[in-house]
């Protein structure tokens, strides 16, 4: 079984401030790095660090070697990221003396896939095949139909959630892993009981992982719902928790895992990641998160 993940990669400016600013507000930051992100890229290095071998399809500007070289860096196939002159997505992240974080994107590159590139990426995948998606690129409604055609089984991660998903058959998604926030957005309910009992309603033969922050993460799927509590730290960026999280559960999960296990280990991986800066730099490997099991 092949992975691919078709996804973003952004150039991430994180700014250190005391608060986010607010409307009309002014502030200076204490502190700017510049990383490498983008759910997608997180997402990738997330499986690739957790033990799963994978191709990362999308693509980058001109400006984009620093993706580039954190894909070849972690063993993420790169033959499928292609150059357009657009310049690489990015984003703007604030990040609060607390720890929570506010993000502007802007799309650049990632927004210039085109038909025949997502047809030409999916060729080279078939039936037992897995795609990952995020919603941080175009085309993915046709991703989606094409996958599906092709057999594959499609896991969704459907952030940052907006109209863009509207045009998709999310009837052909197998796997949905998504926060309160985007659980809320898909569903149109507003509690975590609620939410999963339309997602069952509404999609009865997809899996389910709903984070909730502070209070966890559960499964529902498989005839089962797991409910796995966090991990506590001390939280220094949440940037890039919920992308560990759904790379380290999926990993786990094509390996045979059952889902308890699986969201033990996503659950753990992502506390580490929240407890550093930034959002590739800060993904565990996996036996830092065995170690710790
Ligand atoms: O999920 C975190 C990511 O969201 C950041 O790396 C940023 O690039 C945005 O895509």
């Amino acid at each position: 079984m092949k992975i691919l993940n078709f996804g973003s990669l952004n150039i991430d400016f994180v700014y250190a401030v005391d608060h986010i600013v607010q409307p009309g507000e002014t502030i200076s930051s204490h502190d700017l790095k510049i990383f490498c992100g983008g759910k997608g890229l997180n997402q990738s290095i997330a499986l690739a660090r957790a033990g799963a071998p994978l191709y990362h399809a999308g693509m980058i500007g001109p400006d984009g070697d620093i993706l580039l070289d954190a894909c070849a860096e972690n063993s993420v196939d790169t033959s499928l990221i292609r150059r357009v002159p657009e310049r690489s997505g990015n984003a703007i992240i604030q990040v609060g003396a607390d720890g929570q974080n506010s993000i502007v994107l802007f799309g650049g590159a990632n927004r210039q896939n085109t038909p025949e590139f997502v047809d030409e990426v999916l060729r080279q995948f078939g039936a037992d095949d897995l795609v990952l998606l995020q919603n941080e690129i175009n085309h993915i409604d046709r991703i989606i139909d094409q996958a599906a055609a092709r057999g594959m089984r499609i896991a969704l991660n459907p952030a940052p959630f907006d109209n863009n998903l509207d045009g998709c058959d999310l009837g052909k998604v197998s796997l949905f892993i998504m926060n309160e926030v985007e659980g809320e957005q898909i569903s149109s309910e507003s509690t975590p009981d609620t939410i999963l009992a339309s997602m069952r309603e509404r999609y009865p033969n997809a899996e389910v992982v709903l984070t909730l922050g502070g209070d966890g993460a559960v499964y529902q799927g498989r005839g089962e719902t797991v409910a796995q509590p966090i991990f506590p730290v001390k939280v220094v960026d949440t940037t890039a928790a919920g992308d560990t999280f759904t790379g380290y559960f999926l990993a786990a999960s094509v390996e045979g895992l059952p889902p308890a296990h699986c969201m033990r280990l996503a659950a753990l991986a992502s506390s580490i990641t929240v407890s550093r800066q930034g959002a590739t730099p800060s993904i565990p490997r996996r036996t830092e998160v065995e170690a710790k099991l």
